[in-house]
């Protein structure tokens, strides 16, 4: 039995971390701990367990084995780092830290303390994107050559149900779009094409996010970003907080032999179509929206339970903190090009 501490306790352990650690056989919730106090009573409330005074309290409990941190972008160096140095295994949301230099500490923190920390990467683990993962490794795109992939809803805001919510202030969150929802899918590519982006050229843009009092926000809400891999495979992500229409996390694949869509087509999460005329189609489960959420539809990531499997059997996760820094890598460089406008090669080690 894994003992769980849940640090921040927002949206996303109301919605994704609490409910599965308690679905979960191999995990006993033990508490949480928020700044604001009312939110862990709730979680309380809701999912059972204790309200700890502070983190320190919760990092100082001995029977707590690994922690959830869910809490804002820029505390999750400080807070990784110090569950680490108190001996937790770490399940660290994305993106995992707001500076390079601190991203590498909590590579460094993970490999001399040789406990566990993974990412919320949760594209991972949604069954068309492994079973994609599965047919490009045997051949049936033959060799892939480019890809396009989106990821775009409403806003940030609409899913904190927060109007003034912490992901639209530069200073509270770090990253606009490109780190919050960019990130995902450039991990998404190394996941399935088993290779990291090597270089990129970015154009981030405020189109029309706006606060309450109708200013524009300080952070991109739009980033459009041309990537290649270490390959030379290449394409194009858009990742959006204004597609006010409805949610789009598509994906395509294109390889000598053909295309793979997935979560593209409505019914087809996984449409593979060839040029010799076929076509499959295959119907696996969803990515979990927004829209689930709004109506409160509960989805099982996948993500909590390799979390808790890792720990259990000593094994490494597929996304811990060194492959986490490959796709970070993307998330700074794309950055610095659009500031300097100038394409960046990455460092991948
Ligand atoms: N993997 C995913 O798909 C996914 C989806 C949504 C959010 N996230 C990530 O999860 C994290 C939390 O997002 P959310 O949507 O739950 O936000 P939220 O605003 O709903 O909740 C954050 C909570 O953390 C608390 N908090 C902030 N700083 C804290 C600190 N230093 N110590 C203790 N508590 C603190 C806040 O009071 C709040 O209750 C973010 O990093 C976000 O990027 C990941």
């Amino acid at each position: 039995m894994i003992n769980i501490g849940i640090i921040g306790c927002g949206r996303i352990t109301q919605y994704r971390h609490a409910p599965e650690y308690l679905a979960n056989p191999s995990a006993k919730l033990l508490g949480f701990v928020d700044t604001k106090m009312s939110q862990a009573d709730l979680m309380v409330e809701k999912f059972g367990g204790k309200n700890y005074e502070n983190i320190d309290s919760m990092l100082d409990d001995s029977a707590i084995d690994a922690v959830s941190i869910c809490v804002a972008n820029p505390s999750h160096a400080e807070v990784s780092l110090a569950a680490l140095k108190a001996g937790k295994h770490v399940l660290l949301e994305k993106p995992m830290a707001t500076t390079l230099e601190d991203c590498l500490a909590i590579v460094q923190m993970a490999k001399s303390t040789g406990k566990t920390v993974m990412l919320g990467h949760n594209q991972r683990f949604a069954p068309a994107h492994i079973k994609a993962r599965e047919m490009i490794a045997r051949g049936v795109l033959g060799k892939p050559l480019g890809f396009r992939v989106t990821f775009g809803h409403e806003g940030p805001e609409v899913w904190t149900l927060n109007l003034d919510s912490w992901f639209i202030h530069r200073n509270r969150a770090g990253f606009g779009v490109l780190g919050d929802l960019g990130i995902h899918k450039i991990d998404l590519i190394h996941f399935l094409l088993d290779e990291p982006i090597v270089e990129v050229s970015a154009k981030l843009a405020t189109l029309d996010k706006r606060y309450e009092d109708g200013r524009l926000i300080d952070l991109e809400d739009n980033a459009a970003c041309l990537l290649t891999t270490k390959s030379g495979v290449m394409g194009t992500m858009h990742v959006s907080w204004t597609f006010n229409a409805g949610e789009d996390n598509s994906s395509r694949i294109y390889g000598t032999k053909g295309v793979l869509r997935l979560y593209d087509d409505p019914i087809y999460s996984l449409i593979l179509e060839t040029k010799d005329g076929k076509v499959e189609k295959l119907k696996l489960e969803g990515l979990s929206s927004n829209e689930d959420q709004k109506a409160g539809r509960q989805s099982n990531s996948g993500v909590i339970n390799a979390f808790v499997s890792s720990i259990l059997k000593g094994t490494k996760p597929d996304i811990d903190a060194q492959e986490a820094l490959k796709a970070m890598r993307v998330v700074f460089a794309a950055i610095e090009s659009d500031e300097s406008g100038r394409r960046m090669n990455i460092y991948q080690d």
